[in-house]
Parts: C-alpha cells; structure tokens; sequence
C-alpha cells in the first residue's frame, strides 16, 4: 500500500512510523488510520522489524480524531461503521513492542493512540489531554480506560470532564509518561531505546508485553500465574541458554530468536 498520511521507515530493524498530515495537526482520519493499521500489521509481519516507533512531527504527535471529517456523521453511521475500532484493533494486535515518542499535542484520539503503544516518551513539550467533551463528545479509543489505569481516578476524571492539557512534567509525574527529553533529543531517545529492545531475544520481549498487558485483564494470582509460567517457558529456548552463558562468561549475548 503507497502511504499519504504517515510515512514508514525500517532501518537497523526498527519500523518508524510519522503521522503526517501537517496542515491538520496529524488528525486521524480514515485514511490516516486504514494506513497505519496497515503500517503496522506490515511491520508485525516483517521478520526485520523488532520494534516499532511511532511519532507525529515536532507540533503535534496527533491533535485527535478528525472534527471537520466527524461533524457531520450520524449515530447510525459512527454505529454501523464502527468508528476507529476495527483500525485501532489492529494497532493493538502487534505483538512487536511499540513505543510513542510524542512531541507537541497528543489529544483525544491523539493520547488515546500513544497510550495504545507499549510506553511514551515524551519532549519536553508535549501536551496530552482528553478534550472531547468541549465538542459535545466523550473519548471514544481509550481516554476513559487506559488513561485511568494509567493516572488513576482522580486525574482520568479532571482530564476527561475539564478537558485540561496536561503538560510533559505532570504527565511523567502522574505515570502516563517512561520519560520526558527535551524535544530535540526526542527522536534520538526513542531509537535508542527501541535499538535497545532489538538487541534482546525477540521471544522474550514479545511475552513481555503479553505479560504486561494481561496486568490490565486479569486478576492478580491469575497474572502471576501467567508471568510464572511464561518465564518457565522461556527454559526451552535456545536464547535463555545463551543469556545465561553470555552472563557467566562475562561477554555480550547473541540472541537468535530461538
Ligand atoms: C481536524 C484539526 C484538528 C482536529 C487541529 N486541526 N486539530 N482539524 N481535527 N482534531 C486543524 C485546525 O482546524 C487548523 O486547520 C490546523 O489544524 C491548525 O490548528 P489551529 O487550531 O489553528 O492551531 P493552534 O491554534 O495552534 O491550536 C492547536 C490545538 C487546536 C490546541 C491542537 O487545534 C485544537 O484544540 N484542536 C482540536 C483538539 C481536539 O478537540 N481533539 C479531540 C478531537 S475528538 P485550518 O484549516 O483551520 O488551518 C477525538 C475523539 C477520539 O479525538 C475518539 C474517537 C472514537
């Protein structure tokens, strides 16, 4: 698929995923979403690829769902077509580790989607918020659930029914952000780690974000149960062998995904 509004680079085995529709403040519309929904289900495919990083430019990661593209629809058709699910159910099927790297407005769907990747790194002038109920709506991806579990209650609900901005040093102190860079760096932080992550055993890092994610879905003695049994599986490939080895005999691993 030829892209139009994002633009997809993969090098060193890492996929950079741009949103860019600049004159819009990358806001997601329906092409936008059909092709990173495609970006990412390329990238989850491509054997090269072992992290992805998503960004937008230095203005905006996304300033949310397209409003002049929304005003118009009705109930019936946001229902019908099920607006933004089936793209955004895709994003959440990778199973390669996701990290968002946010510069500028991350708002509604915008926050929604970086907080639907695996951690956000953040530059110093990011702003996220969940002002959808200044038009009469309500987030509609994430910005009641995910944003919750990530700040608790009390911040979720100032965020949601104010519709306030929240800027990088209150999001890193309230937990939604890993770090925050100052904006020049920003990209140069986000390869780095994610160069960080290729470097490691494909097999662990892929139930890692399993493990993570099913905190969110189960209750505790059922996710530790998981994690315990996800970790005695990790005995029968060859990379923990290698891990430990490496470790014992003081030298760099050399993880084959096996
Ligand atoms: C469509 C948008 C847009 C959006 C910005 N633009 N955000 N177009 N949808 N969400 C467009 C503007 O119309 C304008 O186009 C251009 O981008 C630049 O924006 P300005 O407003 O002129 O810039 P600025 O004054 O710097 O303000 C930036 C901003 C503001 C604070 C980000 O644009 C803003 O408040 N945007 C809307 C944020 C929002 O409400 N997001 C939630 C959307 S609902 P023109 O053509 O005029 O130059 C949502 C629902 C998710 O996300 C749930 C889905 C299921």
């Amino acid at each position: 698929m030829a892209y139009e509004t994002i633009i997809v680079e993969v090098e060193d085995h890492i996929a950079l995923v741009k949103l860019n529709r600049p004159d819009a403040m990358n806001a997601l519309n329906g092409q936008l979403l059909t092709e990173l929904a495609d970006a990412m289900k390329a990238a989850q495919a491509n054997d090269k690829v072992r992290c992805i990083v998503l960004t937008g430019s230095e203005k905006a990661f996304a300033a949310g769902a397209d409003i002049k593209m929304m005003s118009d629809k009705t109930y019936t058709e946001v229902l019908t077509e099920d607006l933004f699910g089936p793209e955004i159910d895709e994003v959440k099927r990778v199973r390669k580790p996701i990290i968002a790297a946010v510069a500028g407005y991350a708002l509604g769907g915008g926050c929604e989607l970086a907080m639907l990747c695996d951690f956000i790194i953040a530059a110093d002038n990011a702003k996220f918020g969940q002002p959808e109920v200044n038009l009469g709506v309500m987030a509609g991806i994430g910005g009641t659930q995910r944003l919750t579990r990530a700040i608790g209650k009390a911040k979720a609900m100032d965020m949601n029914l104010t519709g306030r901005f929240m800027d990088a040093e209150e999001a890193e102190r309230s937990g939604l952000v890993s770090r925050i860079v100052p904006a020049k760096k920003l990209m140069e932080e986000a390869m780095g780690a994610a160069a960080k992550i290729a470097e490691k055993s494909m097999i662990s890092v892929m139930l890692i974000k399993e493990a993570v994610d099913k905190s969110f879905e189960v209750p505790l003695s059922e996710g530790l149960l998981i994690e315990r049994r996800m970790f005695h599986s990790l005995f029968a490939t060859e990379d923990q062998k290698e891990g430990m080895a490496a470790f014992i005999d003081k030298r760099t691993p050399q993880f084959r995904d096996k």
